[in-house]
C-alpha cells in the first residue's frame, strides 16, 4: 500500500480504517461486501456485451465481480474522486487480467465528464452515493449517460438512525443529563461521528436522506419502474478486540473511538470510559445495526 492511498480519506478507509487494520475483521467486512455487492449486481441484470459505469468504483469490488459475472464481452467504466483508489483500481485490474475491460474515469459523481449521453446499458453504485452531496445532479447525470431503457441498480447504507441516536444524546445531556458522565463521553463518541443536532443532519450528505428520499429522488430525475428494499439487519459486535475495536470506524468520515479518546477525552475519561465499555465489547454483547437501501429503476425508452 502506497503513502497517498493511506492518506486519502477514502483509500486510507477502504483499505485500513474500515477493518482496523486486522485481518479477521478485513474477511468478515468482505464477506459482508460481497453479499451487498451480489444484491447490486442482481439489480444490474447485465447480459454480454452491455457497458456498465461503476460510480464511486473505490477499489472496484463491484466492477470485478460484474466481469465475473457478464463474461469477457463487458465493458466496465470505474469512476471516482479519489485519485489513489483509481490507480490501485486500475493495478487490481491489471492483476486481475481483466485491464482491456476497464475504463477508470476520475470525476464526482454530480459530473461525469468524459462519460457520453445515452451511452451505457447500466449505471451501478455502492456506498458512494450517500457520500455525495448533491444526489439530485448525481442522479441526473446517472440518468444522462443511460441509453433509453437502461437500468442503475445502487446499493447505499442509511445511517440517518445513528445520527438521530447522537441527536437524542445530545437533546439528554440538554434536558438535565449533564450530570450522567458516561452518557456524556458516549455522546462525545457518537458526535464525533454522526451529525447530532437536526442542523447538522440536514447539511450532512450522510444523514439527509431517508431510503425513501432515494426513491423520490430516483423519480424525480426521470427514472421510471422503481423498485426499492431497505435491508437491516441487527447483529453482535463480531469484534471482541479491544484494540480493534477502537481502530475501526463507520464510514470514511467517521475517526475510530481510540482517535476520539486521544483528541477529545481527558486521561480520566479515557480510563472511565474503557472500564465501562471494554468488558463490553470483548464479551461480545455490543451490538450493530445495519441499514442498506437497494435501489433498481429504468430510463424509460420513448422510441416506441
Ligand atoms: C465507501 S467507498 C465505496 C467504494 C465502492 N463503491 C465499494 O463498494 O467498495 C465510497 C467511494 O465513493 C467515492 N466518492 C466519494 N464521494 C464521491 C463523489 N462525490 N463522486 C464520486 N465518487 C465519490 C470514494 O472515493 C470511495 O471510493
Amino acid at each position: 500500500m502506497l503513502n497517498d492511498e493511506l492518506n486519502d480519506e477514502w483509500s486510507g478507509w477502504l483499505l485500513n480504517r474500515r477493518h482496523g487494520g486486522d485481518a479477521a475483521q478485513a474477511a468478515r467486512v468482505q464477506a459482508t461486501v460481497d453479499g451487498y455487492v451480489e444484491r447490486v449486481l442482481e439489480g444490474a441484470a447485465l447480459t454480454p456485451n452491455m457497458v456498465m459505469a461503476d460510480i464511486g468504483s473505490g477499489e472496484g469490488v463491484v466492477a470485478w465481480r460484474a466481469i465475473e459475472r457478464a463474461g469477457p464481452g463487458l465493458q466496465v467504466v470505474l469512476t471516482d474522486i479519489s485519485a489513489p483508489l483509481l490507480r490501485y483500481a486500475r493495478e487490481r485490474a491489471r492483476a486481475l487480467g481483466v485491464a482491456g475491460q476497464c475504463r477508470f474515469v476520475e470525476c464526482g459523481a454530480e459530473r461525469l465528464e468524459g462519460l457520453e449521453s445515452a451511452s451505457l446499458d447500466v449505471v451501478t453504485s455502492r456506498s458512494a452515493l450517500a457520500y455525495v452531496a448533491d444526489k439530485p445532479a448525481a442522479l441526473a447525470e446517472m440518468f444522462r449517460v443511460l441509453k433509453p431503457g437502461g437500468r442503475i441498480s445502487l446499493g447505499e447504507p442509511v445511517f440517518r438512525d445513528e445520527a438521530q441516536a447522537a441527536c437524542a444524546m445530545r437533546q439528554m445531556l440538554e434536558c438535565g443529563g449533564a450530570g450522567n458522565a458516561l452518557l456524556a463521553l458516549m455522546h462525545k463518541w457518537k458526535a464525533a461521528q454522526f451529525p447530532d443536532t437536526e442542523a447538522a443532519m440536514a447539511a450532512s450528505p450522510i444523514a439527509s436522506y431517508s431510503e425513501r428520499d432515494l426513491l423520490r429522488l430516483a423519480q424525480q430525475a426521470g427514472f421510471a419502474g422503481l423498485h426499492m428494499e431497505l435491508h437491516m439487519d441487527v447483529r453482535p459486535n463480531e469484534v471482541t478486540d479491544w484494540a480493534v475495536f477502537c481502530a475501526t470506524s463507520p464510514h470514511p468520515w467517521a475517526p475510530g473511538l481510540g482517535e476520539i479518546m486521544e483528541r477529545e477525552f481527558t486521561p480520566e475519561e479515557r480510563a472511565v470510559f474503557e472500564a465501562a465499555l471494554r468488558p463490553e465489547v470483548e464479551a461480545g454483547r455490543l451490538t450493530t445495526a445495519s441499514r442498506m437501501v437497494f435501489l433498481t429503476a429504468g430510463k424509460p425508452d420513448n422510441r416506441g
